[in-house]
């Protein structure tokens, strides 16, 4: 399993998205499209961005019942993404019906991984709102272990989860972690960060850097900077 950076491509149009790919003249990056770029671009980003020759996560969380999630991962599969995901609260049924969506004729597909519990739910809202009666590890350990039952390659989880994800579910279970931040860097809106070397120390496989590379003053160099901190 090969370590890497993402680069959440948190943009609100192709145009401005292609104009930050742009100035990656000499490597691919692998990308991350998500709700708000795709919802305003349709399939055509996904089908651009790959015949520029990036690896693509497309990160649309889907949650419904087994039939329509199973329906929906068999077209996201023809889209030939690198890496694609769902949430974990849809169940193991779920879980599996889109691993059978998702898998190709010739057995292959794209990596599938499930959020536990988003990052923005305090423990406390999770107990009080959604009546689960854990805390929230325990949660997230239990949703991870659902995901390695139905089948699933790993979670999207804070680095700070890392590692009781992989002591739970194995080393080869893998984990994608946003929340990243350089050392010297602003945290902006992001509570429980770390550095690329941390999370590389803790066990991340993937990490996901949106801000620290695509507001630095020169976002190439950010990039390089990640994939040396954490790639090494
Ligand atoms: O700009 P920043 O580095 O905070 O971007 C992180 C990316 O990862 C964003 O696209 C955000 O939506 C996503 N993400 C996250 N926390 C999660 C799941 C996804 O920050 N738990």
């Amino acid at each position: 399993m090969g370590k890497d950076v993402i680069i959440a491509c948190d943009f609100a149009s192709a145009e401005e998205t292609f104009e930050f790919l742009d100035r990656f003249t000499e490597e691919k990056p692998f990308v991350k499209i998500g709700m708000e770029l795709y919802y305003a671009e349709g399939p055509s980003i996904v089908k651009e961005i790959k015949k520029r020759g990036h690896k693509i996560f497309l990160d649309l969380k889907l949650h419904d019942i087994p039939n329509t999630v199973k329906k929906s991962m068999s077209v996201l599969s023809k889209l030939d993404v690198d890496m694609t995901n769902l949430h974990a609260a849809g169940t193991v049924d779920m879980m599996k019906a889109a691993v059978e969506g998702l898998t190709r004729e010739d057995g292959t597909r794209p990596i599938l991984i499930a959020v536990t519990q988003l990052t923005s739910t305090s423990e406390e809202r999770m107990q009080n709102e959604l009546l689960i009666n854990a805390s929230i590890n325990d949660t997230i350990v239990k949703y991870a272990q659902n995901t390695k039952a139905a089948g699933l390659d790993g979670v999207v989880c804070s680095p700070l989860e890392a590692g009781m994800v992989k002591d739970a579910c194995g080393k080869e279970f893998m984990t994608v972690t946003p929340g990243v931040r350089f050392a010297d860097g602003e945290v902006g809106d992001q509570v429980r960060v770390t550095t690329p070397e941390k999370a590389k120390e803790i066990g991340s496989d993937y990490i996901v850097v949106g801000r620290p590379i695509t507001q630095a003053s020169d976002p190439v160099a950010a990039y390089r900077r990640c994939v040396a901190e954490f790639v090494g």
